[in-house]
């Protein structure tokens, strides 16, 4: 594995590692001392060209935790403002000496556009591009579903190789536009869980029967078939026309149909969590009561989110280095 660009490209093998290194990278940070040097010498570029809180700063805590210089690029306030191309852009950090790119792009496949050409030849690590997906995100849900959903189900370490076989999944929201959706349902799918689709038509992706998931119009009936853990998706107004831009009739409506409220949270089964990737629309996708219950792990995937970032650096930029233990 060269890159990191989507999760499809990920075998079981490929994800059980990832996520198995991160559980040790987990183990790392718990200590008072939480440096390892694995990527001492070793430079990794944050290229930003799309907003991001958890993303960005978990890339750039996971790479300075591995002992790696880290430079952080965004666009805003660049040369891409006047004009500057992402080849022009990307060589002109190569030539400052660079080991990895962490790159986040509004336009889908921009970073394998940077893996597939020869415009700098170092590991490209896909931290979200336009509506396509966000590999990173499905990792550190994953780590999160197989801490709550197996073993002690308390959020602690799980065995190495878990998978998770026989878990059901129900990702609602606003599917058409979510690389995160798309990204999950394929990791999942790898890693054996069962995936229901919820959402209005107008926010269901062409062609998302192909995905291998259940497709749904119905919360109500999704929470009341007992789901292990409801992921709630942002509906993103800024991909949007308008307020909901005639995806659906008024954000009051939306979260009447669509929104996980105290009542559809106290009828999922007493194991179950609840998911959302952030940042929450607080009263739209998701209420309060269950954006701060005892069982959201909203904020779990954004600690999980350093361990598994850590573990897709060490990968792959660690080079013979990767066959040092960690501890
Ligand atoms: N989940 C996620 O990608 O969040 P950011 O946009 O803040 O990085």
């Amino acid at each position: 594995m060269k890159h990191l660009l989507n999760a499809k490209d990920l075998s079981l093998d490929d994800a059980l590692l990832i996520l198995d290194t991160a559980e040790q990278m987990a183990a790392t940070s718990a200590r008072t001392v939480k440096k390892l040097p694995v990527l001492r010498g070793k430079t990794v570029v944050n290229l930003f060209f799309e907003d991001s809180t958890r993303t960005r700063i978990s890339f750039e805590a996971a790479a300075k935790r591995l002992s790696a210089d880290v430079i952080n690029f965004s666009a805003k306030g660049s040369s891409v403002s006047k004009g500057e191309s992402l080849k022009d852009t990307a060589q002109t950090l190569d030539a400052m000496g660079i080991d990895g790119v962490v790159i986040r792009h509004s336009a889908s496949g921009a970073p394998h556009r940077l893996a597939s050409t020869d415009w700098i030849d170092v590991p490209v690590l896909n931290a979200g591009d336009g509506t396509h997906q966000h590999p990173t995100q499905a990792l550190l849900d994953a780590f999160t579903m197989r801490r709550y959903l197996t073993g002690p189900m308390d959020g602690s370490p799980v065995p190495a190789g878990t998978d998770l076989a026989g878990c059901s999944v129900v990702i609602v929201g606003d599917i058409l536009h979510s690389r995160v959706a798309r990204s999950n349902v394929e990791l999942l799918s790898t890693l054996g869980a069962s995936v229901t689709l919820v959402a209005p038509p107008t926010l269901l992706p062409v062609g998302v029967e192909s995905w291998g998931a259940r497709v749904s119009y119905d919360l109500d009936d999704a929470i009341d078939a007992g789901p292990d853990a409801v992921m709630l998706l942002r509906v993103q107004r800024e991909r949007m026309s308008a307020a909901g831009g005639g995806y659906f009739p008024s954000p009051l409506e939306y979260h009447r149909v669509y929104g996980l409220d105290k009542d559809r949270m106290d009828r999922l089964p007493e194991h179950a969590i609840i998911m959302h990737p952030g940042p929450m629309n607080r009263g739209l996708e998701i209420s309060s009561d269950a954006a701060d219950a005892e069982r959201s792990t909203v904020l779990p995937q954004v600690a999980n989110g350093v361990s598994i970032r850590m573990a897709a650096l060490y990968l792959l930029l660690a080079g013979e280095k990767s066959e040092e233990p960690l501890s």
